[in-house]
């Protein structure tokens, strides 16, 4: 399978590539010398990560070297950025450093946040191990953490200095992980590509072998429409918040349930659905493609229960979202599978409906 380059170019000229290959994990330290980067390099893991995907990384890349946080989306709080700060420090870090994230969207984001404050800023090289985070959570130069009320509260944009992938990394996840990031690829064809969508939908079988020949094209289609939305959007004053489907309700359901109970790609299926059955609701969406959706999220398998959680509860959480402006939610509706469209007039009524035909308490 051929190498895919992309380059996202910003309107100020500057940019970075996207770079996915197979074994471009044992490759990495001649990929992060190619690109010019420092030998000041602190990279940072969790220890399970770490321990999955080291045969897939060079042998020349010292176990100590590594500085290893607390895995799981629970501890992409404060907390783990001020331990990062401590083991850049103690590792003598400076501007010169480069910080090399290899992980799911939890290590990017914490490490990306912890770059971009460490003496106001040092450079970072995402080499997402992931689904969601080769496909969307290491692209764009979003980084931040949680607040134990609100996801991603706190963040900044920092742009990387490159992304790196290799599809060999996906072979060693959970399927449960595998899938939760299935979801995002799912968001990426019912935003932008029916062909994207529909392929998904009807090779599932070939999706979950997992091969690199069927998943590199589909990780690829991904990156290209993140690169194109975010070099023209990266601070999501526009066209960016269309990647926020299904991410309201989503992030909504993450924090309510203390971000223990839900993969994020999980969350974001159940918050698809929402969306797409208030759109139906208020005539802004044929109901067969609500129903072709509806599909594509449970054949991927099942989601954890929300049978238990009320709807109000989830409404509350959703007024701390960062999609309020002006005591107005923005929230992504779709049109049809490969359009979706920013409305601020979503009553809590509509929501409150559209979630109970998801499932949710009333
Ligand atoms: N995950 C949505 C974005 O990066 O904008």
């Amino acid at each position: 399978m051929e190498p895919v380059h992309i380059e996202v170019r910003h309107a100020d000229g500057r940019g970075y590539p996207i770079d996915l290959a197979e074994g471009l994990g044992l490759r990495l330290l001649a990929a992060l010398d190619a690109l010019g980067v420092g030998a000041q390099r602190v990279f940072v893991s969790t220890a399970p990560i770490w321990r999955t995907v080291r045969h897939l990384l060079p042998e020349g890349l010292p176990d100590a070297d590594v500085v290893l946080m607390a895995d799981g989306e629970r501890h992409k709080q404060l907390p783990a950025v001020s331990r990062l700060y401590d083991a850049l420090m103690r590792a003598g870090a400076d501007r010169a450093t480069t910080v090399v994230a290899i992980g799911g969207g939890v290590v990017g984001d914490t490490a990306g946040f912890a770059a971009a404050t460490y003496m106001r800023g040092l450079p970072i090289v995402h080499v997402p191990t992931t689904l969601v985070a080769q496909v969307d959570s290491a692209i764009g130069g979003k980084v931040g953490v949680n607040h134990p009320l609100a996801k991603n509260l706190v963040g900044a944009f920092h742009r990387p200095l490159a992304v790196l992938g290799d599809p060999r990394f996906l072979a060693t996840l959970p399927r449960r992980e595998f899938r939760a990031g299935l979801y995002e690829v799912v968001k990426y064809g019912a935003v932008a590509s029916v062909e994207l969508f529909t392929r998904v939908s009807h090779d599932l079988r070939g999706i979950f072998a997992r091969s690199a020949d069927v998943l590199l094209p589909v990780i690829a289609d991904c990156c290209r429409i993140k690169a194109r939305v975010v070099a023209a959007d990266e601070r999501e004053a526009g066209e960016r918040r269309i990647l926020n489907f299904g991410h309201t309700a989503g992030h909504a359901l993450e924090a309510l349930t203390k971000y223990r109970r839900f993969r994020h790609g999980e969350a974001v299926g159940y918050g698809m659905l929402v969306a797409a059955r208030l759109a139906v609701a208020r005539g802004a969406m044929p109901a067969d493609d609500c129903e072709a959706l509806a599909q594509a999220v449970t054949h991927m398998g099942p989601l954890p229960p929300v049978a238990d959680l009320a709807a109000d509860q989830v409404l509350e959480a959703m007024r701390l979202d960062k999609k309020v402006r002006a005591g107005r939610l923005h929230f992504v509706i779709p049109r049809r599978i490969g359009a979706v469209e920013v409305v601020d007039d979503v009553t809590d009524g509509e929501l409150r409906a559209a979630m109970v035909a998801t499932g949710l308490r009333g």
